[in-house]
């Protein structure tokens, strides 16, 4: 296979758990470099769980967890925001007493140094480097606001500030764990449309979202997870087809 056709990250029968308890039984997962994968599945299915794996916040107990093709089962998470992942986690957590403008210069990484573990190859290509200027211009309420704190803005600015603060980390792939939880009508049609924006540039993106009418016109592909398993995958046609996929996997 080229390096073109290799998957960004491959997920492939994953299992883990916290401390004795499993929580994930067989979850697969494909993201395809420079394309949007939706993970869904009702609350309490392991689809935070999933995320925490991949970014090596928990251990993986079986199967593997490639990048471009190699195992990382085993690296830290700051070796796998080193390698190009981004995450925007669930409930944001944003820094508080921070300041927006000192959130996002915090975390923020230098463009293309990224270090990579002996046995990763670096990224293919090179990824998108973001500035100050760059994210204030996907985010114009984030440049107004630079000078409050993290615990002045709204949930919708919050959660701007962590996908800002994200993206100055130069990320491949961004990973948003519940992208528009708790926000506002409008405020979530923001969050869509800088979402579409990235992806129209190329960002490759895996997310979690209770919106499946957003999810479907802004992801290629979809898994869906149950009890820890990867009970379904498709793309959007095939999702819009199966008229069941709702009512067995989705509602309520
Ligand atoms: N910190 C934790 N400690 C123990 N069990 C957890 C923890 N977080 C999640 N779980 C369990 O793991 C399973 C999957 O949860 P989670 O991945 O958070 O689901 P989702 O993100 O799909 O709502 C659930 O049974 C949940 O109770
Ligand atoms: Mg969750």
């Amino acid at each position: 296979m080229s390096e073109q056709q290799q998957p960004l990250l491959e997920v492939k029968h994953l299992q883990t758990g916290y401390g004795a308890s499993q929580a994930l039984f067989d979850v697969s997962l494909t993201v395809p470099a420079g394309q949007c994968v939706s993970l869904q599945g009702r609350n309490g299915m392991g689809k935070s769980t999933t995320v925490s794996a991949i970014m090596g916040l928990l251990p993986c107990w079986q199967g593997d967890i490639q990048w471009q093709g190699q195992s990382v089962v085993g690296l830290e998470p700051f070796e796998m925001a080193r390698l190009g992942i981004g995450l925007v986690p669930e409930g944001r957590q944003v820094f508080p007493n921070l300041t927006v403008w000192e959130n996002l210069v915090a975390t923020a990484a230098k463009p293309n140094k990224k270090h990579t573990p002996a046995n990763v190859k670096a990224p293919a290509r090179a990824t998108s480097s973001w500035d100050l200027d760059r994210v204030f211009a996907l985010f114009p309420k984030l440049a107004d606001r630079r000078k409050h704190f993290g615990n002045q803005l709204s949930g919708g600015e919050q959660q701007m500030l962590a996908i800002a603060r994200a993206l100055m980390t130069h990320p491949t792939l961004l990973i948003l764990d519940e992208a528009t939880e708790g926000l506002s009508p409008l405020l979530r049609q923001e969050i869509w449309q800088a979402l579409a924006t990235l992806r129209h540039e190329g960002l490759s993106i895996l997310i979690t979202d209770k919106n499946i009418k957003q999810l479907l016109t802004l992801c290629d592909h979809h898994v869906i997870v149950q009890k820890g398993r990867t009970v379904w995958s498709g793309d959007s046609s095939q999702f819009r087809a199966d008229a069941d996929l709702r009512r067995l996997y989705l509602a309520a």
